[in-house]
């Protein structure tokens, strides 16, 4: 009878001779990893310098203003992120106006008060750019047409805006944006 002498065939993969087959291949992939990883990091420095506001752009962002020449009645036009901006020092008279619109007759209800520092609720700060496309509206130069409340008027399209800045008549949705700004002093303030 026959018997089989040879030996016996295993589907097993047989570790590599020195048994550190598999660490080995670890070891190249981690390393390929790592590679990779200190690539994206010596790239990254760069490229985040790069994108860090140069002391030029940061002092584009921010508009000091010395406000102390601003005579009741009067404003300034100014320029704040290349965009022109209003400074208005308000009446008793026009403050008297604006607070005695009801808010429901406002289209974008807010208060002179909301619109103004505490303490100083005459100077009144906006961007000079109308809210409906865009334009700039007249009414901070000397004898300008406020419109029919005494504000700001939009000639492109009609829009009026009443003496705290706010849409009352016209396409536009509205009122003057009232930028981010602080006083730094009694006569000083910083926008931006
Ligand atoms: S852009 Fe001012 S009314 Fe149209």
């Amino acid at each position: 009878m026959a018997t089989s002498t040879g030996t016996p065939q295993s589907d097993a993969v047989a570790p590599e001779a020195d048994g550190t087959g598999v660490r080995r291949r670890d070891f190249i992939n981690i390393a390929a990893v790592s590679a990779a990883g200190v690539g994206g990091l010596v790239t990254l420095i760069p490229l985040v310098s790069q994108m860090a506001p140069s002391k030029d752009v940061l002092a584009e962002s921010t508009t000091e203003l010395d406000i102390s020449a601003i005579e009741p009645g009067q404003a300034i036009k100014a320029v704040f992120r290349k965009q022109p901006v209003f400074v208005r020092n308000l009446t008793q008279k026009e403050m008297d106006e604006a607070d005695a619109v009801p808010l429901s007759r406002l289209r974008d209800p807010e208060t002179l008060e909301e619109r103004t520092k505490e303490g100083h609720r005459n100077i009144l700060v906006t961007m000079g750019v109308c809210t409906h496309l865009g334009c700039v509206p007249l009414g901070a130069g000397e004898g300008e047409n406020r419109g029919e409340f005494g504000g700001y008027f939009c000639p492109c399209h009609g829009s009026s805006y009443d003496t705290a800045a706010r849409i009352r008549k016209g396409p536009a949705p509205s009122n003057l944006v009232v930028p981010d700004y602080e006083f730094t002093s009694d006569t000083t303030i910083l926008i931006g």
